[in-house]
């Protein structure tokens, strides 16, 4: 007999089963509470409710851990590459040499993205934020690949449309970058890396030879593992939700740019820069910050501090923050907020407010620090957010649509007006 809790509701004793998970996690199982009780459960922002049983990513909030498909974060960063990861998170295991070799070829030979969205993109003002066009450039490709609109695609079907994602996204990128910069755009480049690719298209001078940098290409593929998944945070299970209803990928993943978008979330990597700076120009007083963001009567809150689910260390934070020193030192960078934002860490982390709440740096604390050293625009932090967030996505839509999920309708308790009666507009 599995394990059940029992329920006491206005005296009537129900059974519900529990459900326990490979880490040994366990849930109670609210099938049929509503139609046993009449009641529903009630849990704003989901903090203590399972939406879905999945087997992509693992991460303990309490112990710092954080893995995919079974394969700890620490060893996946320093020892594989984004596209051997993206194909561990969506097909669920490592690929042969082989294996890797044809993904990675079939992603280059799809990364040219149609010329209209050329078209498109002159549409945009230049300083239109690059999280809104990619957006629309993600919900745009149900357009020109209308065979992705299909309700239940087949696996090869499916195979390709996530491929041709995977391709496509860092060329829509950096082509909107050009544009938005009056550069002539670049083709993406079938001899160069993911990575290497990606930075090309977006630096490189046109018509000059181009020569990838090792430095750079090991620091996004570390930083895009980094961020490849993260269970049901806010934008994947916006992802899950949007592609129960049968809607498309790319719809879905338009879906999840918009809300990984927000400053709480993955738009906390741009505010963090923004409020180092000002740190910075303030003249680097890190404790009169520390106040404000105790203060309640100001909304200021420190930008990459806090987590919903890490309530001790965010392991990628601590990775990325060696990384930093590394990374900064190859390319012979030295960036004043640096030593601001590990000195913001310090003082936080000693302060009672902090620790009485668990507060401690998240992925995007240290993050930006490398964009910035790399040259990425600050408006563009987040895009890179999404970049390496791709895969997980994917792969959690996929899983969703594999395990033939119902279509996501949350209940609610309602506090409106009742029992009023229409009164003609003439007698109000
Ligand atoms: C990401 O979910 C994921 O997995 C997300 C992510 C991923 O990979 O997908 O990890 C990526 O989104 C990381 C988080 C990036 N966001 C930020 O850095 C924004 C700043 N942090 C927060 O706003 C906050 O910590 C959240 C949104 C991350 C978590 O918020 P919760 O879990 O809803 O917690 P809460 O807002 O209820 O805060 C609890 C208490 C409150 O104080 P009290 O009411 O108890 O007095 O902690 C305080 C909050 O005011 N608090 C902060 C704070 N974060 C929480 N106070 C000051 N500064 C902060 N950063």
């Amino acid at each position: 007999m599995s394990e059940q809790v029992e329920l006491i509701v206005e005296g009537k004793s129900i059974k519900l089963p529990v459900i326990e998970g490979t880490e040994k996690e366990k849930a109670i199982d609210i099938a049929k509470l509503r139609s046993e009780t009449g009641y529903i459960t009630y849990d704003p922002g989901f903090k203590n409710t399972g939406s879905t049983r999945s087997g992509v990513t693992f991460l303990d909030g309490e112990l710092g851990i954080l893995s995919y498909r079974g394969y700890p974060i620490d060893q996946l960063a320093e020892k594989s590459n984004f596209i051997e990861v993206a194909y561990l998170l969506i097909y669920g295991k490592l690929p042969t040499s082989a294996q890797l070799t044809a993904f990675e070829k079939e992603i280059a030979e799809q990364s040219e993205i149609p010329s209209n969205i050329g078209t498109i993109l002159n549409g945009f003002p230049a300083d239109a934020h690059p999280m809104g066009v990619i957006g629309s450039l993600l919900s745009a490709l149900t357009a020109f690949y209308p065979e992705s609109i299909e309700a239940n695609p087949s696996p090869e079907a499916l195979h390709k449309l996530m491929v041709r994602v995977i391709g496509q996204l860092p060329t829509l990128v950096a082509t909107t970058y050009r544009k938005s910069k009056g550069l002539p755009v670049l083709a993406p480049r079938k001899d160069l890396d993911y990575c290497s690719n990606f930075y090309y298209m977006m630096f490189a001078e046109a018509g000059k030879e181009y020569k990838a940098d090792q430095v750079i290409a090991d620091a996004l593929n570390k930083l895009f593992i980094l961020h490849a998944d993260h269970e049901q945070n806010c934008s994947t299970s916006t992802v899950r939700i949007v592609g129960s209803s049968q809607a498309s990928l790319y719809a879905s993943l338009a879906a999840g740019t918009a809300a990984l978008w927000g400053p709480l979330h993955g738009g906390a990597n741009q505010a963090v820069i923004e409020m180092l700076e000002e740190i910075k120009n303030d003249g680097g007083d890190t404790a009169k910050f520390i106040l404000k963001a105790k203060d309640k009567n100001d909304n200021f809150r420190l930008m990459g501090f806090g987590h919903r689910v890490y309530k001790n260390f965010d392991p990628r934070a601590k990775i990325i923050k060696v990384a930093c020193d590394q990374i900064l030192g190859k390319l012979g960078v030295s960036d004043p907020v640096l030593t601001i934002a590990k000195g913001l860490e310090e003082v936080a982390l000693s302060d009672q407010y902090f620790v009485d709440r668990k507060l401690y740096p998240n992925v995007d604390f240290y993050s930006g620090i490398i964009y910035r050293a790399l040259g990425i625009p600050t408006e563009y932090f987040t895009v890179m957010f999404a970049l390496g967030r791709l895969p997980g996505w994917i792969a959690q839509w996929k899983e969703m649509r594999d395990d033939n999920e119902p279509i996501g309708r949350p209940r609610q308790i309602y506090i409106g007006e009742t029992e009023r009666n229409y009164v003609p507009i003439d007698n109000r």
